[in-house]
């Protein structure tokens, strides 16, 4: 799987970040502890930090381990959040996050149907999935905008350290072809 560095929807520019993006992902949403919520990483104490990890995205694009994205609205052209694909063989794996004020506008869900769309599209491709702790409704309904149907509950399936220090339930989407 070879995604393009560059995806266009109606809204947004889905790019593959570069370290220049490092300021405006620390202060648009890493270090905000209401988006970084459900998340299995704790907010970025400092841009260093932001640095750290975006040099282990660019490693991941190289590797073929992962592919992130930078959402950029049209209008905006500033990074406000970030959608990855996780590629394991036939399937792939999607996560996404997105800064607060743009909550509630549709915007990760048509960032998430336009990865989607793609991977489907690649013939060796056959499963589009994603997880979210069981009370993360917001990005559980994501999932179900772009068609993915709940397969099921992931007893103890991920460590939230910003709710607390124990594995926590999942729920598990999925679209296939
Ligand atoms: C989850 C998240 C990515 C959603 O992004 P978004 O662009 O706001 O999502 P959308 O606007 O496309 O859709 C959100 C949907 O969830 C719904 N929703 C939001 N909060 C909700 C709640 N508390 N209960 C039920 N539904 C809720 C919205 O109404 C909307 O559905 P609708 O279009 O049917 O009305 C964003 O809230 C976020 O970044 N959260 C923090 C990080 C995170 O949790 N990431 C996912 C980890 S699995």
């Amino acid at each position: 799987m070879k995604p393009p560095e560059k995806f266009e929807t109606e809204r947004l520019i889905l790019r593959k970040p570069c370290m220049e993006d490092a300021p405006a992902i620390f202060t648009s949403y890493a270090q905000d502890l209401e988006v970084t919520r459900y998340m299995t990483w704790t907010p970025h104490k400092n841009i260093e930090e932001t640095y750290g990890i975006m040099q282990i995205m660019l490693k991941s694009w190289e590797e073929g381990s992962a592919y992130s994205f930078a959402i950029v609205p049209k209008d905006f052209n500033s990074v406000i959040g970030m959608i990855a694909m996780h590629p394991d063989g036939f399937k792939v794996e999607i996560g996404y996050v997105l800064a607060r004020p743009y909550w509630g506008k549709g915007l990760v869900t048509e960032a998430a149907r336009a990865l989607t769309n793609w991977l489907l599209q690649q013939p060796d491709i056959y499963r589009v999935f994603a997880t979210c702790d069981v009370e993360n409704p917001a990005s559980a309904r994501v999932m179900e905008k772009v068609g993915m149907v709940r397969e099921g509950l992931l007893r103890r399936n991920a460590i939230r350290r910003n709710i607390c220090n124990e594995p926590r339930d999942s729920y598990i989407y999925a679209i296939v072809k």
